[in-house]
């Protein structure tokens, strides 16, 4: 079924409600990459440790967003879907990778400045580091593709310097061993589609996220048909009537922001949009939009209701997934503990 040694892999965090640019960003290209590769898909629950998470929370979350891979067409027959804490070789290639990164590079990554904000000194030592845990997710399984949102491009960009490093780092013993000298291939970011950045609902300048403290900025997966079309009419518009072209949508964030949310849910291109609605009001763009927003999101969201109600079933996924996961990262771990030299029980060599 699939390329040669392609190997896709992504991760969500469990942190609370997936919303349209989780869905449009990363998990409708997770889907279509199943028909062509080998797919990893991953609930980063180590990850969403990083800030402080109310345990309950933690598990309910985990098991939502499984069940929201799997209402969304996600295979997890096929291909693999399990949570990151059931499978250790994360967390402990995470440590390998910890001392082969550096923190100069760390410090450059403004994902952690935002999320520390002002109050850095309190933000805690697995926040500055989650980007090689990221690393380690993917070079745990010689992952070559990974599917993101615009803006994991720059921790894409550090785990291949981290795969480069480690390569260069261990190239003798890498070669004595008799693996390729791409022990690590750097990772491929995958980021695609007519929507990698979904923008906020209230503010065309500003990332749609989890963390907006405003419900109305986004679309949550599991709201309702009302809630969605009173979340797309409420929604931010300048004064100007919707240009006819492409060109004019320039400068204008929000109705640039809009025609791209309805060109990726109703796989429609934005110029054949605005063809339809240039030179009409907002109003009628968002009417038709929510229309498509409602049919194409609330299966969905009733698809993950429905599975929330057997937890037991979710776990079941998540275990077996765990299981094969591992199969394929304790290898690659063991290898990379020998290049490194760690000592192995001789029976075990
Ligand atoms: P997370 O959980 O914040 O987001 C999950 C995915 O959704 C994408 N995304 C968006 N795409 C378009 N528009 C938006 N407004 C938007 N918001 C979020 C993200 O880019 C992401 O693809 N660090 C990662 C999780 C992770 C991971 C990995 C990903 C951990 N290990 C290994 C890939 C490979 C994160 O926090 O994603």
């Amino acid at each position: 079924m699939a390329e040669a040694k392609s190997r896709v892999f992504s991760g969500v965090q469990p942190t609370g409600n997936l919303h349209l640019g989780n869905y449009l960003g990363a998990i409708t290209r997770f889907v279509e990459l199943q028909d062509t590769h080998d797919c990893l898909y991953c609930v980063v629950d180590l990850h969403a440790v990083t800030v402080w998470q109310d345990p309950d929370e933690l598990t309910r979350n985990t098991r939502e967003v499984t069940a929201a891979f799997l209402a969304s067409g996600i295979d997890a027959e096929t291909h693999i879907v399990f949570n990151q804490s059931q499978v250790p070789a994360h967390a402990e290639l995470a440590w390998l990778l910890n001392c082969v990164a550096r923190i100069g590079w760390l410090n450059r990554m403004t994902q952690f400045k935002e999320k520390a904000g002002k109050n850095r000194e309190n933000a805690s030592v697995g926040l500055f580091a989650y980007p090689v845990l990221m690393a380690a997710d993917i070079l745990a399984y010689r992952s070559t593709h990974v599917p993101v949102g615009e803006d994991q491009k720059q921790h894409l960009e550090l785990s291949r310097d981290i795969a480069q490093k480690f390569n260069t780092d261990f190239a003798r013993a890498i070669a004595r061993a008799g693996h390729e000298a791409e022990f690590f291939p750097p990772p491929e970011p995958l980021i695609m589609g007519p929507a990698t950045r979904v923008m906020s609902l209230r503010d065309g300048t500003r990332k749609m996220s989890k963390s907006d403290p405003s419900d109305l900025s986004r679309i949550n997966l599991s709201d309702d048909a009302d809630t969605i079309a009173k979340k797309i009419r409420r929604a931010k518009t300048d004064p100007n009537a919707l240009p006819s072209e492409v060109e004019g949508l320039a400068a204008r964030p929000e109705a640039s922001n809009l025609v791209g949310i309805f060109a990726a849910l109703s796989g429609r291109s934005a110029g054949d949009i605005l063809k339809q609605f240039g030179g009409g009001p907002f109003s009628r763009l968002k009417d038709a939009l929510a229309d498509v927003a409602v049919d194409v999101l609330t299966p969905i969201g009733a698809e993950t209701a429905r599975l929330m109600d057997d937890p037991d079933h979710i776990d079941r996924i998540l275990s077996r997934g765990a299981a094969r996961a591992s199969a394929i990262a304790t290898p690659i771990l063991e290898a990379t503990r020998d290049v490194m030299g760690f000592v192995r029980a001789p029976h075990r060599r």
